[in-house]
């Protein structure tokens, strides 16, 4: 096998150099180019060409998280790339790529960096580190974040991010949640964090007893016409996208993931008014292409997001942002929904007051500012 495997090196580092411009020009995209073919060998032995060697750890540094780097690191099991892949994981926290580097690192054994990160005084790192964790859904790592939770001498980021990861997904934890909140047994400060992972729950009971138990409007709202003429502060509506879930799904002003549409300069397209009737009756118009869909697949699991789709595969971009890609042979039905994806009601949230707060906010995005 050695032999077979060397003489396979040799070949390959061979004919690399023949077709590969001259050292010293172009060096990062030959760097590429031997990554992307050893990688396509089979048994390649990095062991054994001191040229491949140098590509790959030039291309480690050059091309931190790029295309080829979580497949080098796997396929050839480089250990001492341990600290790139947790900066990797760290960074990339809120999407797939972080999710594959931290589940990476703990199947390279080096799991128990993230879990000093999740201890560490850097309180940025250590709410990414809880994050990363659920990702990895390592049991023993995961046991490391109630007891986060229950600390309440860590900073209320972290401890907001260990109930992100640790109730932020499955429904069955975010009923355990929702009687946590309603025995009052979950600290004060971490009931915003509750209140938007409940609102969010795949699980439409459960939203619903969330946005009762939430609603600071109960009753009847005003009127559109009534609201339009309150002046909003701008400056409130700010927070309010931060804290009444908006920016779970939307981007504004820098903050936030776009899972729904951008609303950046939001202010040239959609009048107060439009804005009031895109927030109170979002179902009534859908912005094309951020479509709701069910699919269906064939062992029975069913996926809500917007889709899209190429010849063999469907993508799905679930709220929250995580994306997955699914074989269509997988897929036994899938159905447009009538409903946005934006859930109705998140105006109960907020008082009237507060509402006008965030339409003059979202009015005041605009391209010149
Ligand atoms: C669960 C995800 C989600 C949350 C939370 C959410 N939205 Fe949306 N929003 C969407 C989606 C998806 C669309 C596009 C579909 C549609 O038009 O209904 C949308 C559309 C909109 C639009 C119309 C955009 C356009 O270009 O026409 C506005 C305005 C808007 N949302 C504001 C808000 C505000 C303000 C909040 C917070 C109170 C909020 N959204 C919370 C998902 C969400």
């Amino acid at each position: 096998m050695r032999i077979s495997h060397h003489y396979v090196t040799v070949l390959v580092m061979g004919a690399l150099a023949l077709v590969l411009p001259a050292q010293g020009q172009e060096d990062s995209s030959r760097d590429t180019l031997i990554v992307e073919t050893i990688l396509r060998i089979e048994g390649f032995d990095l062991s054994s060409s001191t040229k491949a060697q140098g590509a790959v750890r030039r291309y480690l540094k050059n091309e931190w998280g790029g295309e080829r780097y979580l497949d080098l690191i796997e396929r050839f099991e480089l250990k001492e790339e341990a600290p790139g892949l947790l900066r990797l994981a760290l960074k990339k926290s809120e999407s797939p790529t972080g999710a594959e580097a931290a589940t990476l690192l703990v199947g390279l054994g080096k799991g128990a960096l993230l879990g000093e990160t999740l201890e560490g005084e850097d309180e940025v790192a250590a709410g990414q580190a809880a994050k990363a964790i659920a990702h990895s859904g390592d049991a023993t790592l995961m046991k490391a974040l109630p007891k986060v939770l229950a600390n309440p001498e860590r900073p209320l980021r972290v401890r907001s991010s260990a109930l992100s990861a640790l109730y932020g997904k499955d429904p069955e934890r975010q009923a355990q949640l929702l009687t946590m909140v309603k025995s009052n047994e979950l600290a004060e400060d971490l009931r915003q964090t509750a209140s938007e992972i409940l609102m969010l729950s795949r699980n439409a009971e459960i939203r619903e007893e969330a946005k009762s138990i939430f609603s600071v409007a109960k009753g009847d709202y005003p009127s559109i016409v009534e609201l339009l003429k309150r002046k909003g502060d701008p400056s409130r509506g700010k927070e309010l996208f931060v804290t009444k879930t908006c920016m779970i799904c939307h981007e504004a002003g820098g903050t936030g993931i776009n899972f729904g549409p951008g609303l950046s300069q939001i202010g040239d397209k959609l009048d107060a008014r439009a804005l009031y009737e895109a927030i109170l009756l979002p179902s009534e118009k859908i912005s094309m292409g951020f479509e709701g869909w069910e699919v269906t697949l064939k062992n029975n699991t069913k996926l809500v997001g917007i889709i899209e789709e190429t010849e063999e595969n469907l993508t799905l971009t679930m709220i929250g942002g995580a994306k997955q890609t699914i074989e269509k042979g997988e897929i036994s039905s899938k159905a447009k929904m009538k409903q946005s994806l934006m859930y109705p009601g998140l105006h109960q949230l907020m008082t009237p007051d507060e509402l006008a707060d965030l339409v003059a906010y979202l009015s005041s995005l605009r391209k010149d500012g």
